[in-house]
């Protein structure tokens, strides 16, 4: 009888240990074993953490499935967190290790080959070009390119072609492998589709991550239920194409005089080949072009997007824009980044379209390197921390009448641009904000002056433009794929 009672309260205690939130941790919605905190209320993930945020402060977490994740949605925090190096890894999850068993490239990366990978690919990222000068000529051809093929569809009510992703493609892509694409080129219609296709699965793809028990079930399961086969589909037909660019590479390399940053990368795999630290391989090789395409691509083609949908849903912001064009720019002359301070106006709402867009709405996830402290709660190794940018880009803390698209707000008294302020963190913040942050900034802004010089956008008539993002893909806010009317300017 003694033992069944001592068995049966052991057996209580551990169910009331399984339940019970370790103490230390921040606030927030803990959920049951094995499920975490499953709400079946119908909102979205983003709906849920406004919601948790507004219950439990700044910092909470949410339990889900197995993974604890803890938000830090205040804009201060996010710059402790970000800017500390107990938070720089990245969780070993497979979304993002791409089935990689030690991940590799950047933006998976841990430890030494995020850190030698990241300062290699700044350094050759800058060597290219970004953020000087010399890189100006290859984006206004590419943005020549974009409006004639804009030009090409003016009165006729049809989507943003094509022509916007290649254009945006080829900045990134002669930077690193020497070469452009045609504007209808095929390869890169198949990789939008397969793109489209790996976002819109995301969702289902991360959960055997969340709720770890499920990697248990067998390969057919977990293909059929959660896509991971996406994974390997999406690296056969990216590692073939990178593979064939490598060999063409190789072949002609000079080691006096490298073209790119994948010529480049050769050479430091021929000069450390002898070196049993160097993480340099043509595997790690693969893996850093696969960040750098998807990265330097979708995110400024879907912000360009979002900014033609405002304008044409804004057509006065459209006339500010284009009279400061008009005024700063002898007609068929295209920016260069000294023109950048007399176009305060323009400046202005590219800084309104990446704050109310918000294209990362939770960042990129980090997590604790080490068991650590933050803000007086225990934050143990391995729990996943990330903030949601688009509360904070919503915060009326930092924004006056936050949800109105003004880019008046970026403007001082004098009508001159203040970019710098509080609470705007679209690239991330801290040691591993964006790589790209410069060239995406250089692209925006000559990409945009380019189109609103030669053409004006509306909706097509009788309609209007849906300016929200799809739902299908909950960690991306993409535009909508719709119908626009460009019209040539006189
Ligand atoms: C409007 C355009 C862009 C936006 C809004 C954007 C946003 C971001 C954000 C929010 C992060 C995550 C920061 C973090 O983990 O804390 C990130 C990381 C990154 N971005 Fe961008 N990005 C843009 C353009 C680009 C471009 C053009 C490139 C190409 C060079 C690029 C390459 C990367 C890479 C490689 C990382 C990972 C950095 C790391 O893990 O150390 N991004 N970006």
């Amino acid at each position: 009888m003694l033992v069944e009672v001592i068995l049966g309260a052991a057996l209580l205690a551990l169910i009331w240990l399984s339940f019970k939130k370790p103490s230390g941790l921040p606030p927030g919605a803990w959920g049951l074993p094995m499920v975490g905190y499953f709400p079946l209320n119908g909102m979205s993930i983003e709906e849920q953490v406004e919601r948790l945020h507004k219950q439990y402060g700044d910092i909470f977490l949410w339990r889900m499935g197995t993974q604890v994740v803890v938000f830090v949605n205040s804009f201060q925090l996010s710059k402790e967190v970000f800017s500390s190096k107990t938070f720089t890894n990245r969780p070993s999850w497979d979304i993002f290790n791409l089935g990689e068993k030690v991940p590799k490239g950047v933006f998976a990366s841990n430890a030494h080959i995020w850190h030698t990978n990241r300062r290699f690919t700044l350094r050759q990222l800058r060597d290219q070009g970004m953020g000087k000068s010399r890189l100006v000529a290859g984006i206004h051809e590419q943005a020549q390119k974009l409006v004639r093929a804009l030009e090409s569809q003016a009165n006729r009510s049809a989507p943003v072609p094509h022509a916007l992703r290649v254009a945006i493609t080829n900045v990134i892509w002669h930077m690193i492998a020497g070469q452009t694409f045609e504007m209808d080129d095929k390869k890169l219609q198949e990789f939008e589709k397969l793109t489209k296709e790996f976002n819109a699965a995301q969702f289902w793809m991360g959960f055997p991550d969340f709720f770890s028990w499920l990697k248990y079930l067998p390969k057919f399961l977990l293909n059929k239920f959660f896509l991971l086969h996406l994974n390997d589909h999406l690296k056969k037909n990216f590692f073939v194409f990178f593979d064939e660019a490598i060999q063409e590479h190789k072949s002609s390399l000079d080691p006096n005089n490298p073209r790119d940053l994948m010529d480049a990368y050769l050479l430091d795999i021929e000069q450390t080949k002898d070196d049993p630290d160097s993480i340099r391989t043509q595997n790690d090789l693969t893996i850093l072009l696969l960040d750098l395409f998807f990265a330097g691509t979708e995110t400024t083609t879907n912000t360009l997007m979002h900014l033609f949908y405002y304008l044409a849903m804004n057509p006065e912001v459209q006339r500010k824009v284009q009279a400061e064009i008009d005024e700063v720019l002898p007609k068929g002359t295209l920016p260069t980044l000294d023109d950048r301070p007399s176009m305060p106006y323009t400046d202005a709402v590219i800084h309104e379209i990446l704050r109310i867009s918000s294209l990362v709405p939770f960042g990129i996830m980090h997590s604790a390197n080490e068991d650590t402290q933050l803000a007086g709660y225990t934050i143990p190794k391995g729990t996943a921390v990330t903030s949601a940018f688009s509360e904070i880009h919503f915060d009326s803390q930092h924004w006056d009448q936050p949800k109105k698209f003004m880019p008046e707000r970026w403007l001082d008294a004098e009508g001159k641009f203040s970019g710098k302020r509080d609470g705007f963190l679209p690239f991330g913040i801290g040691r591993r904000s964006c790589i790209g942050e410069t060239l995406a900034r250089m692209e925006l802004f000559i990409f945009s002056t380019a189109v609103f010089q030669s053409l004006s956008i509306a909706p097509p008539p009788g309609k209007t433009i849906d300016l929200s993002h799809d739902k299908n893909v909950p960690f991306f806010h993409m535009a909508k794929t719709q119908d626009v009317l460009f019209t040539l300017r006189g």
